[in-house]
C-alpha cells in the first residue's frame, strides 16, 4: 500500500520503519519542509520519501495522523476526502474532552474514514511489532479491514473493538493505555466492558 505518515516525531518514524519492512511505500511528512525532515528520514526510516503533508496525503491508500493533537486544527480537511485514515494521536487529559479524539477527527476529517489505532501503545514498544495485540475501533467496516490487514502486515495483533466511540476505551486513563497488552487481556478487557 502507499503508506502517508504525517509526523516524525517520535511515532512517525517507528511506524514508517514498520511499514517500509512489510513492503509499503511510504511518505512522511512533519509541518513544513520536508528538507527539514531529510535527515531524520533518512537515518530513522531509510526507505521512505519526506514529502509535504498535502502531497504525501494525496498519493496515500492509507494516513497515520501521528502529530500532536493541538496541531490538528492546522490540517485542512478537504485533503482527506476519501482517505482511510488513521488517527493515533492522544488529548490530555482526556476527562475534559466529551468526544475521543477519533471522533472529533471524523466529524472534522468529512468523507475520510477514520480508524482509531496506536495511540495507546508507547512508541518504544512498537518495535518488534509481532504479537502485540493493538485495539481497532472505526465505523466503517471497509476501512477498519484495511487497516486491520496493513497493522497485520506490520506484525501487530489487532484486535476490533467496534465503532469509534468504543475507540474511547484505547484512551489515556484505560487499563489498555500503554500496557504491552495481549489479544486476551485485550478481550477479557473489552468482555468486562459489554
Ligand atoms: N510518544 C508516544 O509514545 C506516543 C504513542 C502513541 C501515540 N502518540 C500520539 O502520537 C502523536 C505524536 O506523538 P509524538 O510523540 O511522535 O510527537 P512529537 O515527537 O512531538 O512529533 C510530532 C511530529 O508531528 C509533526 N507535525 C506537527 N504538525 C503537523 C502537521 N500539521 N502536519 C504534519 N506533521 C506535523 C511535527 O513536525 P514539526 O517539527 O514540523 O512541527 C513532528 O514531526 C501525539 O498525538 C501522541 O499523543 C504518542
Amino acid at each position: 500500500m502507499k503508506i502517508a505518515v504525517l509526523g516524525a516525531g517520535h511515532v512517525g518514524p517507528v511506524l514508517a520503519r514498520l511499514a517500509l519492512a512489510a513492503g509499503h511505500e511510504v511518505a512522511i511528512a512533519g509541518s513544513g519542509d520536508p528538507a527539514r525532515i531529510e535527515m531524520i528520514t533518512e537515518f530513522l526510516a531509510p526507505g521512505a520519501v519526506a514529502r509535504t503533508a498535502a502531497d504525501a496525503v494525496a498519493d496515500a491508500e492509507l494516513v497515520v495522523l501521528a502529530i500532536p493533537w493541538h496541531r490538528f486544527p492546522a490540517l485542512d480537511p478537504g485533503l482527506f476526502a476519501g482517505k482511510v485514515v488513521v488517527d493515533a494521536m492522544n488529548h490530555w487529559p482526556p476527562a475534559d474532552a466529551p468526544l475521543g479524539t477519533s471522533e472529533q477527527v471524523a466529524r472534522r476529517l468529512v468523507g475520510a474514514d477514520v480508524v482509531k489505532t496506536l495511540n495507546h501503545v508507547a512508541y518504544q514498544d512498537m518495535e518488534p511489532a509481532a504479537g502485540r495485540a493493538v485495539g481497532l475501533a472505526g465505523d466503517a467496516p471497509a476501512a477498519v479491514k484495511a487497516v486491520a490487514e496493513f497493522l497485520e502486515s506490520t506484525g501487530f495483533d489487532p484486535v476490533p473493538m467496534g465503532s469509534l466511540a468504543a475507540g474511547r476505551l484505547l484512551e489515556p486513563g484505560s487499563p489498555l493505555f500503554g500496557v504491552a497488552a495481549r489479544r486476551y487481556e485485550f478481550e477479557t478487557f473489552l468482555k468486562e466492558q459489554s
